[in-house]
């Protein structure tokens, strides 16, 4: 997604402005062009060398420089993505009112390009009425805007916004807005994740291995992409993806009702959550002790939420499911793919090293009705995300 694209990271004068250093570096290793723009203010807090020695590139801080004329107005329009951390409230006026006195603020106004806000200052700062109708205006006039979060100040603890967001929440809002041609973007795209559980007392369970990495990947990826996402997931220990939206079961049945709830409104559905495919017929309300001798558990099946739910998809949308096999995944999941009337399947084999439940990466083999395939080579779950969203698009056309 960054390789080979051009951000512009200005600076302006605030604390939260040490913080942008992480973000320059993380947008560096992704493979983006940096240039660093940042105000006079803002080099009292932070030294240009380090932005320098970070982006490998000049710091540009004055539009008096020699040998930079335009420089403003070329950034303003060439780069793909302008994003400011930390923007201060007097930088914030200046580009509501069209002020362009420094070289970041004349980038703002010669920019026809997307541009991030991460503002950052004092709560009572952000709360001034001036501030909020600033904010306002540069909303109305195209601004994405990241933040201010609740938390601790330079100045100490506050509950009230003020505090920048973090670089890496910084760094997922502006990939987001690079999607501007994504056809996900305005899409809403439920993503099941995880396992689910059932219960055979109140301590202990029957569950399976899944992690969840696989669902939340894509969740992140579709809402880097655009679209709206409900992620819908079982017992998980991922953190919940930027900018989704969570709703955590527990059960087969309730991930069952969650998905039912879900899919009238959705344009797309990714079920990558593992459920449990069988359930113990009963279940006692309290710890059975070992003293009480075998234990005899009879299992039913559960619902099969896929084939349970197709009624209800919008006709339109585009429905994919996983299959986790061991062994003859492809065939399985083409049969399934059939069975439940999908759109895709991703086909994965629990017994390859390296793919399947718990690890980082995931080798798959995408079916698709109609009989093509992609294999996406042993790769992260990132990259795999990607490559499902990339099928997902070109059929949603
Ligand atoms: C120690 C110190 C910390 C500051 N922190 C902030 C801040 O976090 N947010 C803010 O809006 N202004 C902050 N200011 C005030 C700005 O630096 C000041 O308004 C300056 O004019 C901003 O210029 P610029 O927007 O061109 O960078 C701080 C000032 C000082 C002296």
């Amino acid at each position: 997604m960054w390789a080979g694209r051009h951000v512009v990271v200005g600076v302006t004068g605030g604390i939260a402005s040490y913080k942008t250093c992480h973000l320059v570096r993380r947008l560096v290793e992704a493979g983006a062009l940096v240039d660093v723009v940042m105000t006079p203010a803002a080099t009292e807090f932070v030294r240009p060398l380090v932005f320098e020695a970070l982006s490998g590139r000049p710091v540009l801080t004055s539009l008096w420089e020699p040998g930079r004329a335009l420089a403003h107005v070329r950034l303003g329009q060439q780069a793909d993505l302008i994003i400011v951390a930390p923007a201060t409230a007097d930088f914030l006026a200046r580009i509501a009112h069209g002020l362009a006195d420094d070289f970041l603020s004349a980038v703002m106004l010669a920019r026809t390009v997307p541009a991030l806000l991460a503002p950052a200052m004092n709560d009572d700062m952000f709360a001034a009425a001036s501030t909020q109708a600033n904010l306002a205006r540069l909303a109305g006039q195209g601004y994405a805007l990241v933040g201010p979060e609740r938390g601790s100040l330079a100045e100490g603890p506050s509950d009230r916004p003020g505090r920048m967001s973090e670089p890496e929440t910084i760094w997922h809002h502006a990939a987001r807005c690079l999607s501007r041609g994504s056809s996900l973007r305005g899409r809403q795209v439920v993503v099941t994740a995880g396992p689910t559980r059932e219960h055979l007392d109140p301590v202990r369970l029957i569950t399976n291995s899944s992690s969840g990495k696989m669902g939340f990947r894509i969740a992140q990826a579709a809402w880097h992409r655009g679209a709206d996402v409900l992620l819908i997931t079982g017992p998980s220990t991922e953190p919940p993806p930027i900018g989704v939206t969570v709703e955590r079961i527990v059960t087969t049945a309730e991930l069952d009702q969650a998905v039912r709830r879900a899919l009238p409104s959705a344009d797309v559905l990714v079920m990558a959550a593992a459920p449990a495919d069988y359930r113990p017929t009963g279940s006692t309300d309290r710890k059975r002790p070992r003293t009480e001798g075998t234990l005899m558990v009879a299992f039913e099946p559960t619902d099969d939420i896929l084939a349970g739910t197709r009624a209800l998809r919008k006709p339109a949308a585009i429905t994919v499911g996983f299959a986790l096999e061991t062994g003859g995944a492809v065939e399985r999941a083409t049969a399934k793919l059939e069975r439940k009337g999908l759109d895709l399947i991703v086909a994965n084999d629990a017994l390859e090293p390296g793919a399947g439940f718990e690890v980082d990466t995931n080798h798959v083999i995408i079916i698709e009705a109609g009989g093509a395939r992609i294999d996406v080579p042993m790769a992260s779950k990132a990259v795999v995300a990607e490559a499902i969203l990339d099928r997902i698009e070109a059929r949603l056309g």
